[in-house]
């Protein structure tokens, strides 16, 4: 546990530095410490495996398409909240999907609050089978969505539930052309079937991509994340 513990710390650092340098991940350093701490507790108490990072060479994908993806890396726990604290709807309508999955940190948080159903796609079967126990192991009062489906798919070109309005969450999972590719997916959905749909994008390294949606209007843009809606019924562009 703890030579996993110092792996995911290196190869998050070595990450950090990649995107931000020495001086930025100097000054995160603290906090990142304190939080994935507080989220190897997390995986602790429950019985989990959240919080380890799979490198993409590491997945069990065999698709060219693994040039333009990331590996996996779980979402901060209390980034994901925030994000839910921002979303000006009541939930019970929307279907939430997380786009790239993992091994289902995010579809574990999402059980907190009463969406009508939770996707999670996810291309590697190992890491959807971890989601998948994941799911099975967590036990928490503070369930609120019972209707949680795990699907082993390539998210960018996974078709959308037609019938509810559409929370769509990405974790970084793909590079510029496979989430253009995505957006293009998701834009064709809405032209077929116009409904209520918000984009969160956390960590938005390609937001040059989503801001050139013409159906999506940046809704909230903090240092960490992206919120984009489009209005009820407006057609994508
Ligand atoms: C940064 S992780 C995010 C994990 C999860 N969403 C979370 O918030 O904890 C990105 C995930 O996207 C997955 N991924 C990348 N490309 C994908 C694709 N084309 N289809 C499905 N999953 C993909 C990776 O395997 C990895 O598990």
């Amino acid at each position: 546990m703890i030579s996993a513990l110092m792996r995911t710390l290196l190869a998050g650092a070595r990450n950090s530095v990649a995107r931000r340098g020495w001086i930025g991940t100097l000054k995160l350093a603290p906090h990142k410490t304190l939080s994935l701490l507080g989220e190897w507790t997390f995986d602790w108490r429950y019985g989990l495996d959240t919080t380890t990072l799979v490198g993409i060479e590491e997945l069990d994908v065999r698709s060219a398409k693994t040039r333009h993806a990331h590996g996996y890396e779980a979402a901060q726990v209390f980034i994901f909240r925030e994000m839910m604290a921002a979303l000006p709807v009541p939930l019970q309508d929307f279907v939430f999907i997380d786009f790239g999955s993992g091994k289902g940190r995010t579809l574990l948080l999402a059980t907190h609050y009463p969406f009508k159903k939770i996707i999670g796609v996810e291309w590697s079967a190992q890491l959807n089978e971890v989601a998948s126990r994941n799911l099975q192991r967590y036990r928490t009062r503070r369930r609120k969505c019972r209707q949680v489906e795990t699907v082993c798919a390539d998210a960018s070109t996974y078709p959308l539930p037609a019938d509810h309005p559409l929370i769509c969450f990405f974790y970084n999972p793909f590079k510029e052309s496979l989430l253009a590719q995505t957006m293009a997916n998701i834009g064709s959905s809405l032209s077929a079937a116009p409904r209520d749909l918000f984009v969160l994008y956390l960590n938005p390294e390609n937001a040059q991509v989503t801001d050139r949606c013409a159906f999506l209007k940046r809704m909230l843009t903090t240092q960490y994340y992206i919120i984009y809606r489009n209005q009820g019924g407006v057609v994508a562009g």
